[in-house]
Protein backbone atom coordinates (compact mmCIF):
# COMPACT_ATOMS: atom_id res chain seq x y z
CA UNK A 1 0.00 0.00 0.00
CA UNK A 2 1.27 3.65 -0.79
CA UNK A 3 2.29 5.74 2.01
CA UNK A 4 2.48 9.72 2.29
CA UNK A 5 4.47 10.68 5.04
CA UNK A 6 3.61 13.94 6.61
CA UNK A 7 6.24 16.05 7.80
CA UNK A 8 4.56 18.08 10.94
CA UNK A 9 5.84 21.64 11.67
CA UNK A 10 3.77 22.65 14.18
CA UNK A 11 0.85 24.32 11.89
CA UNK A 12 -2.97 24.42 13.38
CA UNK A 13 -3.96 22.59 10.82
CA UNK A 14 -1.49 19.47 10.50
CA UNK A 15 -4.08 16.72 11.35
CA UNK A 16 -6.34 18.25 9.04
CA UNK A 17 -4.24 17.78 6.58
CA UNK A 18 -3.77 14.12 7.36
CA UNK A 19 -7.68 13.35 7.77
CA UNK A 20 -8.15 14.57 3.53
CA UNK A 21 -5.44 12.24 2.85
CA UNK A 22 -7.20 9.45 4.28
CA UNK A 23 -10.50 10.65 2.84
CA UNK A 24 -8.74 10.33 -0.60
CA UNK A 25 -8.01 6.68 0.41
CA UNK A 26 -4.23 6.82 0.74
CA UNK A 27 -2.67 5.90 3.97
CA UNK A 28 -0.90 8.92 5.80
CA UNK A 29 1.08 9.25 8.65
CA UNK A 30 2.72 12.34 10.54
CA UNK A 31 6.02 12.38 12.13
CA UNK A 32 8.15 15.64 13.81
CA UNK A 33 10.07 17.50 10.76
CA UNK A 34 12.84 16.18 13.39
CA UNK A 35 12.38 12.66 11.95
CA UNK A 36 16.00 11.29 10.76
CA UNK A 37 16.82 10.17 7.70
CA UNK A 38 17.65 6.74 8.60
CA UNK A 39 13.83 6.84 10.28
CA UNK A 40 12.27 8.55 7.18
CA UNK A 41 14.24 5.29 5.17
CA UNK A 42 12.98 2.73 7.19
CA UNK A 43 9.36 4.01 6.74
CA UNK A 44 9.53 4.38 3.29
CA UNK A 45 7.17 6.92 2.23
CA UNK A 46 6.15 7.34 -1.02
CA UNK A 47 5.29 10.53 -1.68
CA UNK A 48 5.85 13.61 1.33
CA UNK A 49 4.01 16.45 2.45
CA UNK A 50 5.27 19.29 4.51
CA UNK A 51 3.09 21.15 7.05
CA UNK A 52 2.22 25.19 7.86
CA UNK A 53 4.32 25.74 10.97
CA UNK A 54 4.68 28.85 13.44
CA UNK A 55 8.15 29.42 12.89
CA UNK A 56 9.87 31.92 10.33
CA UNK A 57 12.16 30.74 7.80
CA UNK A 58 14.10 34.02 8.88
CA UNK A 59 14.42 32.64 12.57
CA UNK A 60 17.79 31.57 14.03
CA UNK A 61 17.12 27.68 13.85
CA UNK A 62 14.32 27.44 11.97
CA UNK A 63 12.88 23.93 11.43
CA UNK A 64 14.90 22.81 7.84
CA UNK A 65 14.63 18.84 6.70
CA UNK A 66 17.39 17.44 6.15
CA UNK A 67 18.88 17.98 1.96
CA UNK A 68 19.26 14.25 1.34
CA UNK A 69 14.62 14.09 1.38
CA UNK A 70 14.27 16.09 -2.02
CA UNK A 71 16.95 13.62 -3.43
CA UNK A 72 14.56 10.28 -2.63
CA UNK A 73 12.83 11.00 -5.93
CA UNK A 74 9.62 11.22 -4.35
CA UNK A 75 6.79 13.85 -4.78
CA UNK A 76 6.66 16.46 -2.18
CA UNK A 77 4.11 19.13 -1.14
CA UNK A 78 4.82 21.93 0.72
CA UNK A 79 2.45 23.69 2.27
CA UNK A 80 2.53 27.45 3.69
CA UNK A 81 5.78 27.23 5.61
CA UNK A 82 6.83 24.12 4.05
CA UNK A 83 6.58 26.16 1.11
CA UNK A 84 8.80 28.45 2.24
CA UNK A 85 11.37 26.41 3.53
CA UNK A 86 11.34 24.05 0.45
CA UNK A 87 11.84 27.61 -1.52
CA UNK A 88 14.83 28.72 1.18
CA UNK A 89 16.76 25.24 1.02
CA UNK A 90 16.40 24.52 -2.68
CA UNK A 91 17.67 28.40 -3.88
CA UNK A 92 15.29 30.61 -3.64
CA UNK A 93 14.50 33.97 -1.33
CA UNK A 94 11.57 34.64 0.66
CA UNK A 95 10.64 38.14 2.26
CA UNK A 96 8.47 39.42 4.32
CA UNK A 97 5.06 39.88 2.76
CA UNK A 98 4.36 43.90 2.10
CA UNK A 99 0.53 42.66 2.44
CA UNK A 100 -0.17 40.10 4.97
CA UNK A 101 -2.74 37.40 3.81
CA UNK A 102 -5.29 36.33 6.38
CA UNK A 103 -8.68 34.10 5.48
CA UNK A 104 -10.64 34.22 2.17
CA UNK A 105 -8.27 34.99 -0.80
CA UNK A 106 -8.79 35.09 -4.62
CA UNK A 107 -6.19 33.71 -6.11
CA UNK A 108 -5.46 32.99 -10.16
CA UNK A 109 -3.80 29.92 -11.30
CA UNK A 110 -2.47 29.98 -14.82
CA UNK A 111 -3.31 26.30 -15.88
CA UNK A 112 -1.30 23.64 -17.46
CA UNK A 113 -0.10 22.29 -14.02
CA UNK A 114 -1.80 18.85 -13.26
CA UNK A 115 -2.01 20.24 -9.74
CA UNK A 116 -4.74 22.85 -10.92
CA UNK A 117 -6.45 20.28 -13.05
CA UNK A 118 -10.10 20.98 -13.15
CA UNK A 119 -10.10 24.16 -11.04
CA UNK A 120 -11.46 27.33 -12.22
CA UNK A 121 -8.69 30.03 -13.43
CA UNK A 122 -10.11 32.02 -10.54
CA UNK A 123 -11.60 30.53 -6.94
CA UNK A 124 -11.16 31.49 -3.37
CA UNK A 125 -8.54 29.71 -0.93
CA UNK A 126 -7.49 30.34 2.61
CA UNK A 127 -4.38 32.32 3.54
CA UNK A 128 -2.57 32.59 6.66
CA UNK A 129 1.11 33.89 5.89
CA UNK A 130 3.42 37.14 6.89
CA UNK A 131 5.62 36.11 4.80
CA UNK A 132 5.99 35.21 0.95
CA UNK A 133 8.40 33.76 -1.77
CA UNK A 134 10.41 36.54 -3.27
CA UNK A 135 11.64 34.30 -6.02
CA UNK A 136 11.54 30.85 -7.09
CA UNK A 137 14.03 28.18 -6.38
CA UNK A 138 15.87 27.38 -9.94
CA UNK A 139 13.75 25.04 -11.86
CA UNK A 140 10.37 26.23 -10.42
CA UNK A 141 8.02 28.03 -12.32
CA UNK A 142 4.91 29.68 -10.60
CA UNK A 143 1.44 28.14 -10.91
CA UNK A 144 -0.96 30.95 -9.02
CA UNK A 145 -0.27 34.02 -7.66
CA UNK A 146 -3.00 36.61 -5.54
CA UNK A 147 -2.60 40.41 -5.80
CA UNK A 148 -0.72 40.11 -2.52
CA UNK A 149 1.24 37.54 -3.22
CA UNK A 150 3.06 36.76 -6.56
CA UNK A 151 3.96 32.76 -6.20
CA UNK A 152 0.98 31.56 -4.44
CA UNK A 153 2.08 27.66 -5.57
CA UNK A 154 4.75 27.09 -7.50
CA UNK A 155 6.13 23.52 -9.50
CA UNK A 156 9.38 21.71 -10.61
CA UNK A 157 7.46 19.06 -12.56
CA UNK A 158 10.35 17.16 -13.60
CA UNK A 159 11.12 16.44 -9.84
CA UNK A 160 7.21 16.32 -8.68
CA UNK A 161 8.39 19.38 -6.41
CA UNK A 162 4.85 21.36 -5.62
CA UNK A 163 4.69 23.99 -3.34
CA UNK A 164 1.44 26.40 -2.17
CA UNK A 165 1.31 29.45 0.11
CA UNK A 166 -2.34 28.47 0.82
CA UNK A 167 -4.02 25.71 2.97
CA UNK A 168 -5.82 23.00 0.30
CA UNK A 169 -7.00 21.67 3.97
CA UNK A 170 -9.53 23.58 4.95
CA UNK A 171 -13.02 24.18 4.04
CA UNK A 172 -12.57 27.72 3.44
CA UNK A 173 -10.65 26.34 0.03
CA UNK A 174 -13.15 26.14 -2.62
CA UNK A 175 -11.12 23.28 -4.79
CA UNK A 176 -8.87 22.64 -1.97
CA UNK A 177 -9.90 18.31 -1.82
CA UNK A 178 -9.37 18.79 -6.03
CA UNK A 179 -6.15 20.31 -5.18
CA UNK A 180 -4.94 17.43 -2.71
CA UNK A 181 -6.55 14.47 -5.22
CA UNK A 182 -4.44 15.95 -8.11
CA UNK A 183 -1.19 15.68 -5.85
CA UNK A 184 -2.40 12.21 -4.53
CA UNK A 185 -3.93 10.43 -8.09
CA UNK A 186 -2.04 13.01 -10.72
CA UNK A 187 1.49 13.49 -9.71
CA UNK A 188 1.85 10.66 -7.28
CA UNK A 189 -0.33 8.18 -9.57
CA UNK A 190 -1.70 6.60 -6.43
CA UNK A 191 -4.97 4.86 -6.42
CA UNK A 192 -7.73 4.73 -3.99
CA UNK A 193 -6.45 1.98 -1.63
CA UNK A 194 -6.57 2.62 1.98
CA UNK A 195 -10.29 1.46 3.26
CA UNK A 196 -12.01 0.33 5.92
CA UNK A 197 -13.37 -3.02 3.78
CA UNK A 198 -9.67 -3.89 3.80
CA UNK A 199 -8.60 -2.84 6.80
CA UNK A 200 -10.45 -5.10 8.68
CA UNK A 201 -8.45 -7.96 7.81
CA UNK A 202 -5.68 -6.67 8.37
CA UNK A 203 -6.43 -4.71 11.70
CA UNK A 204 -7.62 -8.22 12.61
CA UNK A 205 -4.69 -10.25 12.07
CA UNK A 206 -2.54 -7.89 13.59
CA UNK A 207 -4.05 -8.01 16.82
CA UNK A 208 -3.70 -11.34 16.77
CA UNK A 209 -0.34 -11.51 16.09
CA UNK A 210 0.28 -9.03 18.99
CA UNK A 211 -1.87 -10.73 21.63
CA UNK A 212 -1.40 -14.22 20.33
CA UNK A 213 -2.95 -16.39 23.27
CA UNK A 214 -2.94 -13.57 26.01
CA UNK A 215 -5.77 -12.35 27.77
CA UNK A 216 -7.27 -8.89 27.12
CA UNK A 217 -8.89 -6.66 29.46
CA UNK A 218 -10.97 -3.52 28.05
CA UNK A 219 -12.78 -1.18 29.87
CA UNK A 220 -16.17 -0.59 27.62
CA UNK A 221 -17.84 2.94 28.14
CA UNK A 222 -20.37 2.87 25.40
CA UNK A 223 -19.12 5.30 23.63
CA UNK A 224 -18.28 4.41 20.05
CA UNK A 225 -13.99 4.01 20.26
CA UNK A 226 -14.39 1.41 23.28
CA UNK A 227 -17.07 -0.17 21.35
CA UNK A 228 -15.66 -0.52 18.19
CA UNK A 229 -12.18 -1.98 20.25
CA UNK A 230 -14.21 -4.13 21.70
CA UNK A 231 -15.83 -5.67 18.14
CA UNK A 232 -12.38 -5.53 16.76
CA UNK A 233 -10.95 -7.52 19.53
CA UNK A 234 -13.40 -10.19 19.66
CA UNK A 235 -13.15 -10.56 15.87
CA UNK A 236 -9.25 -11.04 16.42
CA UNK A 237 -9.44 -12.94 19.77
CA UNK A 238 -13.01 -14.00 20.75
CA UNK A 239 -13.36 -14.87 24.30
CA UNK A 240 -9.83 -14.02 24.94
CA UNK A 241 -11.49 -10.54 25.86
CA UNK A 242 -13.47 -9.47 28.49
CA UNK A 243 -14.82 -6.05 28.93
CA UNK A 244 -15.81 -4.53 32.23
CA UNK A 245 -18.94 -1.72 31.25
CA UNK A 246 -18.84 0.34 34.60
CA UNK A 247 -22.56 1.57 34.94
CA UNK A 248 -22.24 4.58 36.77
CA UNK A 249 -25.70 5.71 36.59
CA UNK A 250 -24.50 8.99 34.28
CA UNK A 251 -25.82 7.23 31.22
CA UNK A 252 -28.43 8.55 28.93
CA UNK A 253 -31.50 6.90 28.66
CA UNK A 254 -31.68 3.18 27.84
CA UNK A 255 -27.85 3.42 27.03
CA UNK A 256 -26.35 0.79 29.43
CA UNK A 257 -29.17 -1.56 28.40
CA UNK A 258 -28.30 -0.95 24.72
CA UNK A 259 -24.83 -1.33 25.11
CA UNK A 260 -24.99 -4.60 26.95
CA UNK A 261 -27.11 -6.09 24.60
CA UNK A 262 -25.47 -5.54 21.40
CA UNK A 263 -22.12 -6.43 22.78
CA UNK A 264 -23.26 -9.34 24.48
CA UNK A 265 -26.34 -10.51 22.15
CA UNK A 266 -24.92 -9.57 18.90
CA UNK A 267 -20.89 -9.90 18.73
CA UNK A 268 -20.92 -12.21 21.81
CA UNK A 269 -18.57 -10.53 24.02
CA UNK A 270 -17.74 -11.37 26.86
CA UNK A 271 -18.98 -8.00 28.94
CA UNK A 272 -19.26 -7.51 32.82
CA UNK A 273 -22.01 -4.89 33.69
CA UNK A 274 -21.06 -3.36 37.02
CA UNK A 275 -24.00 -1.79 38.35
CA UNK A 276 -22.65 0.58 40.28
CA UNK A 277 -25.30 3.57 40.50
CA UNK A 278 -25.36 4.14 44.32
CA UNK A 279 -22.02 3.62 44.73
CA UNK A 280 -21.39 7.04 42.79
CA UNK A 281 -24.51 8.60 43.96
CA UNK A 282 -23.36 7.97 47.06
CA UNK A 283 -19.86 9.82 46.20
CA UNK A 284 -21.56 12.63 44.87
CA UNK A 285 -24.29 13.66 47.35
CA UNK A 286 -23.99 17.12 48.13
CA UNK A 287 -21.36 18.03 45.95
CA UNK A 288 -21.73 21.32 43.91
CA UNK A 289 -18.18 22.19 42.22
CA UNK A 290 -17.66 20.65 39.05
CA UNK A 291 -14.02 19.56 39.31
CA UNK A 292 -14.88 18.26 42.41
CA UNK A 293 -17.84 16.18 40.56
CA UNK A 294 -15.75 15.62 37.48
CA UNK A 295 -12.75 13.84 40.15
CA UNK A 296 -15.15 11.66 42.09
CA UNK A 297 -16.59 10.30 38.92
CA UNK A 298 -13.15 10.08 37.84
CA UNK A 299 -11.74 7.99 40.71
CA UNK A 300 -14.76 6.19 41.80
CA UNK A 301 -14.38 4.64 38.10
CA UNK A 302 -11.24 3.43 38.34
CA UNK A 303 -11.56 1.55 41.61
CA UNK A 304 -15.26 0.27 40.59
CA UNK A 305 -12.70 -1.12 37.16
CA UNK A 306 -9.96 -2.46 39.52
CA UNK A 307 -11.78 -4.54 42.01
CA UNK A 308 -13.72 -5.82 38.91
CA UNK A 309 -10.57 -6.34 37.21
CA UNK A 310 -9.23 -8.57 40.23
CA UNK A 311 -11.77 -11.14 40.00
CA UNK A 312 -10.17 -11.77 36.57
CA UNK A 313 -6.97 -11.73 37.52
CA UNK A 314 -3.84 -11.80 35.43
CA UNK A 315 -4.20 -10.08 32.05
CA UNK A 316 -1.42 -9.92 29.21
CA UNK A 317 -3.04 -6.81 27.80
CA UNK A 318 -4.94 -3.95 29.08
CA UNK A 319 -6.98 -2.93 25.87
CA UNK A 320 -7.64 0.99 25.03
CA UNK A 321 -10.22 2.96 22.31
CA UNK A 322 -7.20 5.42 22.38
CA UNK A 323 -7.53 7.30 18.28
CA UNK A 324 -5.25 8.82 16.24
CA UNK A 325 -6.12 12.29 16.84
CA UNK A 326 -5.16 11.61 20.43
CA UNK A 327 -2.19 10.03 19.89
CA UNK A 328 -0.79 13.22 17.88
CA UNK A 329 -2.48 15.67 20.25
CA UNK A 330 -0.51 14.17 23.35
CA UNK A 331 2.52 14.94 21.26
CA UNK A 332 3.45 11.16 20.02
CA UNK A 333 2.75 11.92 15.93
CA UNK A 334 3.92 15.33 15.28
CA UNK A 335 5.04 18.77 16.71
CA UNK A 336 1.22 19.54 18.20
CA UNK A 337 1.26 20.26 22.01
CA UNK A 338 -0.45 18.32 24.34
CA UNK A 339 -3.56 19.64 24.89
CA UNK A 340 -5.78 16.63 25.90
CA UNK A 341 -4.58 15.00 28.80
CA UNK A 342 -7.90 15.55 30.90
CA UNK A 343 -10.12 14.18 28.24
CA UNK A 344 -9.25 10.53 29.64
CA UNK A 345 -11.40 9.64 32.59
CA UNK A 346 -8.80 9.22 35.49
CA UNK A 347 -6.07 7.94 33.69
CA UNK A 348 -4.93 4.16 33.84
CA UNK A 349 -5.82 1.84 36.88
CA UNK A 350 -2.57 1.44 39.03
CA UNK A 351 -3.30 -1.90 40.62
CA UNK A 352 -4.50 -3.60 37.19
CA UNK A 353 -2.30 -6.38 36.56
CA UNK A 354 -1.32 -6.17 33.30
CA UNK A 355 1.85 -6.39 30.88
CA UNK A 356 0.91 -4.24 28.24
CA UNK A 357 -1.33 -1.86 26.64
CA UNK A 358 -2.60 -2.44 23.45
CA UNK A 359 -4.57 0.19 21.25
CA UNK A 360 -6.29 -1.61 18.08
CA UNK A 361 -7.15 2.22 16.73
CA UNK A 362 -4.25 4.28 17.23
CA UNK A 363 -3.82 5.04 13.53
CA UNK A 364 -7.40 5.93 12.48
CA UNK A 365 -9.14 8.58 12.64
CA UNK A 366 -13.23 9.12 14.15
CA UNK A 367 -15.15 8.95 11.04
CA UNK A 368 -12.69 5.64 10.17
CA UNK A 369 -13.24 4.40 13.54
CA UNK A 370 -17.14 4.72 12.47
CA UNK A 371 -16.70 2.73 9.07
CA UNK A 372 -14.52 0.07 10.69
CA UNK A 373 -17.18 0.07 13.18
CA UNK A 374 -20.18 -0.60 10.35
CA UNK A 375 -17.26 -3.22 8.85
CA UNK A 376 -17.49 -4.94 11.69
CA UNK A 377 -21.13 -5.17 12.18
CA UNK A 378 -21.79 -3.00 14.74
CA UNK A 379 -25.18 -0.80 14.53
CA UNK A 380 -25.71 2.03 13.27
CA UNK A 381 -26.94 3.71 16.61
CA UNK A 382 -24.08 2.81 18.04
CA UNK A 383 -21.70 3.83 15.76
CA UNK A 384 -23.32 7.12 15.13
CA UNK A 385 -23.73 7.91 18.61
CA UNK A 386 -23.45 11.31 20.05
CA UNK A 387 -20.01 11.92 21.75
CA UNK A 388 -20.34 11.17 25.39
CA UNK A 389 -17.65 12.37 28.12
CA UNK A 390 -16.72 10.57 30.03
CA UNK A 391 -17.97 11.73 33.32
CA UNK A 392 -21.37 11.31 31.41
CA UNK A 393 -24.41 13.51 32.73
CA UNK A 394 -22.62 14.49 35.47
CA UNK A 395 -21.28 17.27 33.57
CA UNK A 396 -24.88 18.36 32.14
CA UNK A 397 -26.60 18.76 36.02
CA UNK A 398 -25.50 22.07 37.58
CA UNK A 399 -25.11 21.63 40.70
CA UNK A 400 -25.63 18.56 42.93
CA UNK A 401 -26.49 15.36 40.90
CA UNK A 402 -29.74 13.44 42.49
CA UNK A 403 -31.74 10.53 41.09
CA UNK A 404 -34.45 13.12 40.36
CA UNK A 405 -32.48 15.63 38.38
CA UNK A 406 -31.02 12.74 36.51
CA UNK A 407 -34.31 11.25 35.57
CA UNK A 408 -35.16 14.17 33.91
CA UNK A 409 -32.49 14.95 32.28
CA UNK A 410 -32.38 11.62 30.57
CA UNK A 411 -35.97 12.29 29.46
CA UNK A 412 -35.27 15.58 27.74
CA UNK A 413 -31.95 14.71 26.29
CA UNK A 414 -33.93 11.39 24.80
CA UNK A 415 -36.67 13.55 22.93
CA UNK A 416 -34.17 16.53 21.83
CA UNK A 417 -32.06 13.76 19.95
CA UNK A 418 -35.38 11.90 18.86
CA UNK A 419 -36.58 15.21 17.18
CA UNK A 420 -32.97 15.92 15.86
CA UNK A 421 -33.34 11.81 14.03
CA UNK A 422 -36.59 12.74 12.58
CA UNK A 423 -35.46 15.94 11.34
CA UNK A 424 -32.85 14.52 9.33
CA UNK A 425 -30.51 16.76 11.24
CA UNK A 426 -28.95 13.90 13.58
CA UNK A 427 -25.45 13.95 11.69
CA UNK A 428 -25.12 17.24 11.02
CA UNK A 429 -24.62 19.38 14.08
CA UNK A 430 -21.02 17.28 15.76
CA UNK A 431 -22.56 16.87 19.15
CA UNK A 432 -25.86 17.75 20.61
CA UNK A 433 -27.50 16.81 23.99
CA UNK A 434 -29.68 18.50 26.86
CA UNK A 435 -28.08 19.90 30.40
CA UNK A 436 -29.87 20.73 33.11
CA UNK A 437 -29.31 23.76 34.66
CA UNK A 438 -29.59 24.55 38.19
CA UNK A 439 -31.99 27.24 37.93
CA UNK A 440 -35.69 26.81 38.72
CA UNK A 441 -38.02 29.96 37.65
CA UNK A 442 -41.90 30.56 37.39
CA UNK A 443 -44.01 29.32 35.00
CA UNK A 444 -47.94 28.89 34.49
CA UNK A 445 -49.36 25.35 33.31
CA UNK A 446 -53.14 25.17 32.65
CA UNK A 447 -54.55 27.64 35.12
CA UNK A 448 -51.72 26.53 37.90
CA UNK A 449 -48.35 28.39 38.88
CA UNK A 450 -45.20 26.01 38.63
CA UNK A 451 -42.05 26.60 39.72
CA UNK A 452 -39.76 24.40 38.07
CA UNK A 453 -36.27 23.72 36.10
CA UNK A 454 -34.65 24.89 32.80
CA UNK A 455 -33.48 22.87 30.08
CA UNK A 456 -30.89 23.73 28.10
CA UNK A 457 -30.53 22.06 25.25
CA UNK A 458 -26.68 22.89 23.07
CA UNK A 459 -25.50 21.60 19.68
CA UNK A 460 -22.28 22.66 17.99
CA UNK A 461 -20.47 22.31 15.16
CA UNK A 462 -16.88 21.51 14.98
CA UNK A 463 -14.00 20.04 13.45
CA UNK A 464 -11.72 19.14 16.44
CA UNK A 465 -13.75 19.98 19.20
CA UNK A 466 -10.97 22.63 21.00
CA UNK A 467 -13.13 25.33 18.97
CA UNK A 468 -16.74 24.65 18.19
CA UNK A 469 -19.54 27.35 17.12
CA UNK A 470 -23.34 26.65 18.06
CA UNK A 471 -25.62 25.31 15.06
CA UNK A 472 -28.41 27.23 13.79
CA UNK A 473 -30.82 25.02 14.38
CA UNK A 474 -34.16 25.47 12.54
CA UNK A 475 -36.61 27.17 14.95
CA UNK A 476 -39.75 24.93 13.78
CA UNK A 477 -37.61 22.01 15.27
CA UNK A 478 -36.29 23.83 18.53
CA UNK A 479 -40.05 24.70 18.62
CA UNK A 480 -41.13 21.39 18.75
CA UNK A 481 -38.32 19.75 20.87
CA UNK A 482 -39.67 22.33 23.44
CA UNK A 483 -43.04 22.06 23.23
CA UNK A 484 -42.46 18.37 23.89
CA UNK A 485 -40.06 18.44 26.96
CA UNK A 486 -42.67 21.12 28.79
CA UNK A 487 -45.56 18.87 27.69
CA UNK A 488 -43.57 14.96 28.51
CA UNK A 489 -41.54 15.83 31.00
CA UNK A 490 -42.63 16.88 34.79
CA UNK A 491 -40.39 19.66 36.67
CA UNK A 492 -39.42 20.99 33.66
CA UNK A 493 -41.50 24.48 32.19
CA UNK A 494 -38.73 26.22 30.35
CA UNK A 495 -36.63 25.23 27.71
CA UNK A 496 -33.26 27.52 26.41
CA UNK A 497 -30.92 27.55 23.64
CA UNK A 498 -27.50 27.71 24.02
CA UNK A 499 -25.68 30.47 21.54
CA UNK A 500 -22.14 30.57 22.49
CA UNK A 501 -19.57 29.39 20.48
CA UNK A 502 -16.16 27.67 22.17
CA UNK A 503 -14.26 30.16 23.78
CA UNK A 504 -15.49 31.61 25.32
CA UNK A 505 -17.72 28.81 26.45
CA UNK A 506 -17.27 24.72 26.57
CA UNK A 507 -18.69 22.22 24.96
CA UNK A 508 -20.14 20.48 28.23
CA UNK A 509 -21.68 22.96 30.81
CA UNK A 510 -19.09 21.87 33.77
P1 LIG B 1 -15.33 20.70 26.30
O1 LIG B 1 -16.43 20.75 27.31
O2 LIG B 1 -13.96 20.52 26.89
O3 LIG B 1 -15.62 19.39 25.41
O4 LIG B 1 -15.37 21.86 25.34
C1 LIG B 1 -14.94 19.06 24.24
C2 LIG B 1 -15.30 17.64 23.88
O5 LIG B 1 -14.74 16.75 24.84
C3 LIG B 1 -15.77 16.01 25.49
N1 LIG B 1 -15.41 15.92 26.91
C4 LIG B 1 -14.97 14.81 27.53
N2 LIG B 1 -14.78 13.56 27.06
N3 LIG B 1 -14.06 12.87 29.22
C5 LIG B 1 -14.34 12.58 27.93
O6 LIG B 1 -14.19 11.43 27.53
C6 LIG B 1 -14.21 14.11 29.77
O7 LIG B 1 -13.94 14.34 30.93
C7 LIG B 1 -14.70 15.12 28.86
N4 LIG B 1 -14.99 16.46 29.03
C8 LIG B 1 -15.42 16.91 27.82
C9 LIG B 1 -17.05 16.78 25.24
O8 LIG B 1 -18.19 15.94 25.30
C10 LIG B 1 -16.78 17.35 23.88
O9 LIG B 1 -17.04 16.40 22.88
Amino acid sequence: MKKVLILDFGGQYNLLIARRVRECGVYCEIKSFRITMEEVRAYGPDALIFTGGYASVFAAGAPMVDMALYEMGIPVLGICYGMQMMMQQLGGVCRRSVTREYGKTELTQTGGSPLFRGVPEKAIYWMSHGIEVEQTAPGFRTIASSAGCRHAAVEDPAHKLYCVQFHPEVVHTQYGRQILENFLYGVCGFDREWAMSSYVDEAVAECRARIGSGRVLLGLSGGVDSSVAAALLQRAVGDQLTCIFVDHGLLRKNEGDDVERVMREQLHVDIRRVNAQERFLGKLAGVTEPEAKRKIIGEEFIRVFEAEAKKIGKVEFLAQGTIYPDVVESGLGGESVVIKSHHNVGGLPEHVDFDDIIEPLRRLFKDEVRQLGMELGLPESLVWRQPFPGPGLGVRIIGEITREKLEILREADAIFREEMDRAGLGRSASQYFAALTNMRSVGVMGDERTYDYAVALRAVETQDFMTATWCRLPWELLDKVSGRIVGEVRHVNRVLYDVTSKPPATVEFE
